[in-house]
């Protein structure tokens, strides 16, 4: 491996999805020119530091400080899912910092910043650079193209990062942006805000909301919340399942069928999550109706009546202060014992969730709990030994088995769907008239996940790989059939980044020899050094499978758990190392 390269890239380098934010200071050629060039630096440099750290905080590298700006890459060295949602945030955060940053000055005032967003293949090469690496490609122009372009205190935004990002993103209308060096306008839309609701399930364009299968399981579901209705107790169970698997969808639909039940529900985000129990917060912050921007004193009375309605005018003082510290509405600063504060934020949980399930049956959702911190996972193993009283049933959604040390928490697991069914969603969404060997096709890739099979069909059609005729579907382009769409991709790559190098590069040279690989060809092939053990690490984290008959002799097989593993493995390859 080359010195200073990210610590698991190929020698030779990569080719990645990536998303890039170019932010700017507006104004600064001008104010430099009005000034002392030290002046200047003196007066922007601490800030900038500022909002570099920002971006960082946020999962971004910065691999080099211009002096009116910076750009972050957000996938480098590590790809996370969310990749184009924190990028957009980050870019919010910078711009609300630097605004920050404004305000508290006399003098020389803050320049705002003005960025761009832009989602992308890139290929990622090791540089002699401090950054160790050098990222190239026409993604990288066009989300600088976009910085210019967006106004001070705007962040504007491609549409791949858009779609990516509409769930927990707001956006003005898509428009066409002109940039010099471009043939054709580039579709971008401004930021308009931070969306504090979530929808359910993720937004898949063209696809219609049709629910199949899963009655078992609702069925289980039920039985737990009747359990605690029958006992007046307080229940966890939690939702195992890989990505996409459709255990947000459940949720919803088992919310669905008890209208009886009071519905909260909240997730847990891989950053940026400050509170201690977050997702219950803002759950309740959606009952109650308040957003993140309000204001002191409308919080203030929002929680006064919150504490009123669970408890009753006697004690609602008391939790009023718990409460307000659950809803994150107290400044941290104030806060002098955080230990005494976490264990007040969990009795105030408590309280409320008890008092609202003598109103009627409570289903709290913690969705993404597989991002849980220490203190939310407290809650559920001690809830789980010491049940609270009322019906209260704490549905953890999670992609992990083993959440928290203790005794493991109750699970149900979501298998994959059946081929039949995916055929089934297949047709519902396309409507009639999609050759059935295409469908084969696409659901025998997708596996039994209808995240899978959702993506792949949005992207075939968004292409025009598939074309609708009033005579029914027809296939346009056959090789497209066979790309992995841009959301799983991501979602797999975080996955295989995320892996040991040795374990990383094993997994990519298996992906060269195709569906099935030997660990005799690997030894010979390889740059890893320990292919045998790779390989079985490999098999424990249900990325390869071993065949139980090797069809070479003398020699261990193992195939890809999922075609689209070994899809983007081969990928994330450079072209001159495929075969
Ligand atoms: N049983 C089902 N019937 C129809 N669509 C489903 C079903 N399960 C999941 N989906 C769809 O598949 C996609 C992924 O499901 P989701 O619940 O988001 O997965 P997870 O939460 O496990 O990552 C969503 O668009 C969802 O609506
Ligand atoms: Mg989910």
């Amino acid at each position: 491996m080359t010195a200073g390269g990210p610590p698991n890239a190929a020698p030779s380098g990569e080719r990645k999805l990536v998303t890039l934010l170019f932010a700017d200071l507006t104004g600064f050629t001008a104010l430099a020119s009005s000034l002392d060039p030290e002046e200047v630096y003196a007066s922007v440099r601490p800030g900038m530091t500022a909002l570099v750290r920002i971006v960082q905080d946020y999962g971004g590298t910065v691999p080099q400080v211009m002096g009116d700006g910076f750009m972050a890459i957000f996938g480098v060295p590590t790809a996370h899912e969310d990749d184009a949602e924190r990028a957009v945030r980050a870019a919010l955060a910078v711009r609300d910092h630097a605004r920050e940053l404004q305000r508290g000055r006399s003098g020389t005032p803050f320049p705002e910043v003005h960025a761009g967003v832009n989602s992308g293949e890139v290929m990622v090469a090791p540089s002699s650079e401090p950054a160790g690496f050098a990222v190239i490609g026409d993604t990288v122009n066009t989300a600088s193209r976009l910085a210019d372009l967006a106004m001070p205190g705007i962040v504007l935004v491609d549409e791949r990062t858009r779609r990516r990002t509409e769930h927990a993103i707001r956006y003005g209308p898509t428009r066409g942006y002109r940039a010099k060096g471009k043939p054709k306008p580039i579709p971008a839309s401004e930021v308009v805000g931070v969306r504090s609701v979530l929808p359910a399930g993720r937004p898949a364009p063209g696809v219609s909301g049709g629910f199949v299968a899963r009655e078992r399981q609702l069925e289980a579901l039920g039985r737990a919340l009747s359990n605690a209705v029958d006992r007046q107790r307080s229940s966890v169970l939690v939702v195992t399942a890989e990505p996409g698997a459709g255990k947000t969808r459940l949720a919803v639909e088992f919310g669905r069928r008890h209208p009886e039940a009071l519905l909260l529900s909240g997730r847990c985000t891989a950053y940026g999550q400050r509170l201690p129990l977050f997702p219950l917060a803002s759950a309740l912050q959606d009952l109650i109706g308040l957003s993140e921007e309000a204001p002191e004193a409308v919080t203030d009375r929002a929680v006064r009546r919150l504490a009123h309605r669970v408890v009753g005018s006697r004690r609602a003082g008391d939790l009023t202060r718990g409460l307000k510290l659950l809803l994150g509405a107290v400044d941290s600063y104030a806060v002098r014992d955080p230990t005494a504060a976490v264990g007040q934020t969990m009795r105030a949980a408590r309280a409320v969730l008890e008092g609202l399930a003598r109103e009627r049956p409570v289903i709290a959702v913690l969705d993404d709990l597989h991002w849980a911190d220490a203190h939310l996972l407290e809650l559920l193993h001690s809830t789980r030994a010491n049940p609270w009283s009322g019906p209260v049933l704490l549905l953890g959604l999670s992609r992990l088995e083993a959440l928290g040390s203790g005794d493991p928490l109750p699970t149900l697991k979501l298998e994959a769907l059946p081929d039949r069914r995916l055929r089934e969603l297949g047709e519902l969404a396309l409507g009639p008239g999609v050759p059935a060997s295409v469908l084969g096709r696409i659901v025998a890739r997708a596996s039994g996940n209808p995240l899978f099979l959702e993506e792949s069909l949005s992207m075939l059609v968004e292409s025009g790989a598939l074309v609708q005729r009033p005579a029914g579907w027809i296939v346009a382009d056959h090789q497209l059939l066979e790309q992995v769409p841009a959301t799983i991709r991501t979602l797999i790559a975080a996955r295989l980044d995320g892996l040991p190098a040795d374990e990383k590069r094993v997994l990519q040279d298996a992906a060269v020899c195709g569906e099935a690989t030997w660990d005799r060809l690997l030894d010979g092939v390889s740059a890893a050094e320990e292919v045998g053990s790779a390989l079985q690490r490999l098999v424990d984290r249900d990325l390869l499978r071993r065949r139980p008959r090797s069809r070479l002799p003398g020699a261990r097989e193992y195939v890809f758990k999922h075609v689209l593993i070994r899809d983007v493995a081969y990928e994330s390859l450079p072209r001159r190392d495929r075969c």
